[in-house]
């Protein structure tokens, strides 16, 4: 027997039903069921396909992880869920269900921030926090500049992308190139072989007066069209697209930017400590980007291993276990879901 908390976390928030077991820092399982697949051939996640395979794919998921973990749900302490941000109907799935255990079982439920989730993962991964730690946030939805003295209830907003997520340029971009979705791992593929100086494409908000008024936001969209003119202007002109090549630069200006602005940040904030998170900290050259520049500036980087990265159910284990191991109260039974939660509330 553990006197640390053993706390079941149940992730809905896009196409992922992930389903996590956590016994305090230390990860037992991590089942993921997706729907990724249904969603391919629409190049985008359509929210009622979403909500209904999560439906479908609670119950075996919530099984299927205790099976795996060896654990009796009637042994757990607690039960956490995503109750925001995400798509409404797929969140309403994830916390029916954790709301359901939570009230036959007779346990807490805690209601956490998806984004803050994505944070609380490396604790079962790289150990405890640092307070405060810079957190980098990249994934399909958002692109946050985080500052964080306690990620159970202490999370600062020092920017984020005024237009597109930073995954939702890399799966633009893929499409544009004829990469299937979701993109961003497609173009990191396709980018291996490329030439990363082959074209230079605009780094938004990194000059002059955009620089002074974003220090620490970001914007893509305009990186996104410049990739879609280049291509349509070799279209146009019957010349062959070197994808590898455009792959390659357009994934450098995104990781440039990104890993510039997060050491900014360290450095005008004082923390050593980097953590990169969410869908796009998968980037094989983001890892390797950051690791170069961190070393560099004195600084240690710490990202979650790639399936920890991407949307998983352990990552909001790992949060509410801090939860329970800090004293924090637990949610209401009547826990609403916020589609827009914003990235400062920990939990609902
Ligand atoms: O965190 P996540 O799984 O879901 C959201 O909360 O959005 O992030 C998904 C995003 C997608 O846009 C996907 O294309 C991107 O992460 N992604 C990547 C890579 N793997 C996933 N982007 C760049 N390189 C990758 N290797
Ligand atoms: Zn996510």
């Amino acid at each position: 027997m553990s006197d640390e908390p053993l706390v079941l976390g149940i992730e809905t928030s896009c196409d992922e039903t992930g389903v996590g077991i956590v016994r305090g820092q230390t990860l037992l399982v991590d089942t993921v069921a997706s729907s990724v697949d249904e969603h391919a051939r629409f190049g985008g996640v359509v929210p009622e396909v979403a909500s209904r395979a999560h439906l479908e794919a609670m119950i075996p998921t919530i099984e299927r992880a205790c099976r795996d973990a060896g654990v009796q749900l009637r042994d757990l302490d607690a039960i956490s869920v995503t109750s925001g941000p995400g798509l409404a109907g797929a969140l309403l799935v994830g916390v029916a269900s954790a709301k359901a255990l939570a009230l036959a079982l007779g346990k807490p439920l805690y209601g956490v921030n998806h984004l803050a989730s994505h944070v609380a993962v490396d604790i079962v991964e790289h150990g405890p926090l640092p307070e405060p730690t810079m957190a980098m946030l990249v994934s399909g939805g958002h692109s946050s500049l985080l500052l964080v003295p306690d990620v159970t209830n202490d999370v600062r907003s020092l920017g984020s992308t005024m237009d597109d997520a930073a995954g939702e340029a890399f799966d633009k971009v893929a499409r544009v190139l004829g990469l299937p979705f979701p993109g961003g791992p497609h173009v990191d593929r396709a980018a291996r072989d490329g030439n990363r100086i082959a074209i230079d494409f605009p780094r938004g908000l990194t000059t002059g007066r955009d620089m002074e008024r974003h220090r620490f936001d970001f914007s893509f969209s305009g990186l996104k069209t410049a990739v879609a003119r280049w291509v349509e202007t070799r279209h146009r002109a019957g010349e062959s697209v070197p994808v590898a090549d455009v792959a390659a630069s357009f994934q450098e200006a995104v990781v440039d930017v990104l890993t510039r602005k997060a050491l900014l940040a360290c450095k005008e904030h004082d923390v050593d400590h980097l953590l990169i998170g969410g869908g796009v900290a998968a980037n094989s050259r983001l890892r390797a980007l950051a690791e170069e520049r961190c070393a560099k500036a004195g600084v240690t980087l710490r990202v979650p291993r790639p399936g920890l990265c991407t949307d998983n159910g352990a990552m909001v284990a790992a949060l509410g276990a801090q939860m329970v191991s800090k004293g924090r109260e637990p949610s209401d039974l009547g826990l609403p879901t916020d589609s827009s939660m914003p990235v400062t509330l920990v939990q609902a």
